[in-house]
């Protein structure tokens, strides 16, 4: 807690270069001198900040926890984004394992999207952290699946269409159409319009519950089905099937559940969403019902996989 208070008031960033007097920046910052001086103390003792004969600067280490760092850290703990504060919904977490449900919710009084749909920085946080937790593997996922098979893709829930403007770049004959709520939606039009894909990536704003652009020969759920119950990951998987064209494919990118890798991971998805990751026998259990088979399960990197599903009835 005292990391993730010292990046919500800024301190890495306020006390770079030659730091500042401890009361001044009380002061600036509106909080209790006598309490900022414990907080800085021990962010001392952590070897976050240090001592000057003045007051605190920050160290090299602590440079890390800047928001400026590059390296997603201050973005997940500070409380005022969507991370840091889906993480403290952990403190719930006895009510997830007794009840199998959300603890995010029981916590703050409505579901974790709800709560991103009402506030612009929750939303503009959880976006910034999508887009760097997937920037590293990128190359793996784009290299990793058969892009080529397909003239045409639409990439459900897919965010600021990072993943989508890979893919199309590296296959010039695919044309892409992603779907996902506004405002990121519109920020999908600025990362397609920034790679000079206007003219193969469409964008709909709009819910995955609802029915899907129809006719496509593929559609993408990366890193979707995990952040729902078994129900709602239902439903998108049925939107999918009844979207796709006959012959078409559904294919799931994301972590396989009972892996050591994802274990920790597993945990966020029951806390934060109610959702989990799945078994491949779950999963399999799961697309069933909408005709869909498993057909091949691929890694593509140490923590996600491809999961690649046909229409049961095209042999
Ligand atoms: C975990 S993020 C993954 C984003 C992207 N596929 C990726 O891998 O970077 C889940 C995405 O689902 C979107 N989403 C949540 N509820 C949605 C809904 N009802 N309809 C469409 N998109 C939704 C979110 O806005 C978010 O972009």
């Amino acid at each position: 807690m005292a990391l993730r208070v010292a990046v919500t008031l800024g301190l890495p960033d306020r006390l770079g270069g030659d730091g500042a007097p401890t009361g001044d920046l009380a002061a600036e910052l509106g909080v209790s001198p006598v309490a900022l001086e414990l907080l800085l103390t021990h962010l001392t003792t952590l070897g976050i900040v240090e001592r000057t004969p003045t007051g605190h600067r920050t160290t090299a280490y602590g440079e890390n926890l800047r928001a400026d760092a590059d390296n997603g850290l201050a973005n997940l703990l500070d409380l005022g984004t969507a991370g840091g504060r889906a993480e403290l919904a952990f403190v719930e977490l006895a009510h997830s394992v007794t009840t199998g449900r959300a603890a995010y919710p029981h916590r703050y009084g409505r579901d974790f999207w709800t709560d991103l749909g009402e506030h612009a920085r929750l939303r503009e946080s959880f976006d910034r952290q999508m887009t760097h937790r997937f920037e590293a593997q990128l190359p793996r996922v784009v290299a990793g699946v058969d892009w080529s098979r397909f003239t045409t893709l639409v990439d459900v829930g897919g965010g600021r269409g990072g993943l989508l403007a890979a893919v199309l770049t590296a296959h010039p004959g695919l044309r892409g159409h992603l779907v996902d709520l506004e405002p990121t939606a519109a920020e999908a039009r600025r990362t397609f319009g920034a790679h000079g894909l206007d003219e193969r990536a469409r964008v709909t704003a709009g819910s995955f519950f609802d029915p899907l652009p129809a006719g496509a020969d593929a559609y993408l759920l990366c890193d979707v089905l995990h952040n729902w119950d078994d129900e709602h990951a239902g439903l998108v998987l049925a939107r999918c099937a009844e979207a796709a064209r006959p012959g078409g494919r559904v294919l799931v990118v994301e972590g396989i559940g009972g892996l050591p890798a994802g274990s920790e991971g597993g945990l966020a998805m029951l806390v934060i969403f109610g959702g989990r990751e799945r078994r491949l026998d779950e999963f399999r259990a799961l697309a069933s019902p909408h005709g869909l088979v498993l057909d091949t399960v691929t890694e593509l990197t140490g923590q996600r996989c491809l999961l690649e599903f046909r229409f049961a009835d095209d042999g």
